[in-house]
């Protein structure tokens, strides 16, 4: 079994002060800093860029796992790589080119996920399965934070994880996650938990610790 990430998503973070909210986070126990990027292009939604992940690179060493909601997307991977990436993360849905953006994004020395949307069935990356690090379920629609976890999406963990099969690949999971269904996530085989409002709903840096134990302890 591969060890359990928990990813708080800086998309719920107060944006006034990123870089103490990311900090924050870190002392909490989080293992990745999860990074949500739209367009409002591919989701109804635009967040920030390469320029504000640059800024929030100097608080911590931990990963950067960044979500690029983002189409066309080929044209941004340079800078995202450039500006402090260390897993960067593409939608099947976002271009036709799927396994040409996933070797850019290797060739960038960075590691590769792939992302689904709720609709799209596992079988859109059975066959790039082995030029990708990561598989990303969404959960959720991507375009907001604190939505509900799609139910059906626990078929789909494992769909995904019979897919992987015994590769070096994380499972990863966003949307939704709380400590109320973490232990079901975990049971359909996801090991990477993005977790937004469940950590920073509130924007209390004295509750992240207990938030982020939770999830981890279910
Ligand atoms: C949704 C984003 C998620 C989001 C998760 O488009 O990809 O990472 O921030 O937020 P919660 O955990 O609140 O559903
Ligand atoms: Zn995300």
């Amino acid at each position: 079994t591969r060890p359990i990430r928990i990813a708080p998503s800086i998309l719920s973070a107060d944006f006034a002060r990123l870089g103490d909210e990311v900090k924050a986070i870190v002392d909490g126990g989080a293992d990745y800093i999860h990074v949500d990027v739209m367009d409002g292009h591919f989701v109804p939604n635009i967040s920030f860029g390469a320029v504000v992940m640059k800024a929030i690179r100097a608080v911590t060493d931990k990963p950067f796992d960044v979500h690029l909601m983002i189409s066309p997307v080929d044209a941004y991977l340079a800078e995202f790589a450039k500006s402090g990436a260390d897993i960067i993360t593409v939608h099947a849905e976002a271009g036709v080119h799927l396994h040409r953006t996933l070797q850019a994004i290797r060739a960038l020395g960075k590691k590769a996920g792939v992302a689904l949307n709720p609709a799209t069935p596992v079988s859109a990356i059975q066959h790039v399965i082995d030029d990708v690090d990561l598989v990303l379920v969404m959960s959720v629609n991507p375009g907001f934070g604190g939505q509900s976890f799609i139910p059906e999406s626990l078929a789909k963990l494992r769909q995904a994880k019979a897919l992987i099969g015994g590769r070096d690949i994380d499972l990863e999971v966003d949307g939704g996650v709380t400590a109320n269904n973490a232990r079901a996530i975990a049971d359909a085989g996801a090991n990477v938990f993005v977790a937004g409002s469940s950590v920073y709903a509130g924007n209390d840096p004295a509750t992240y610790a207990d938030r982020i134990a939770a999830i981890r302890a279910a």
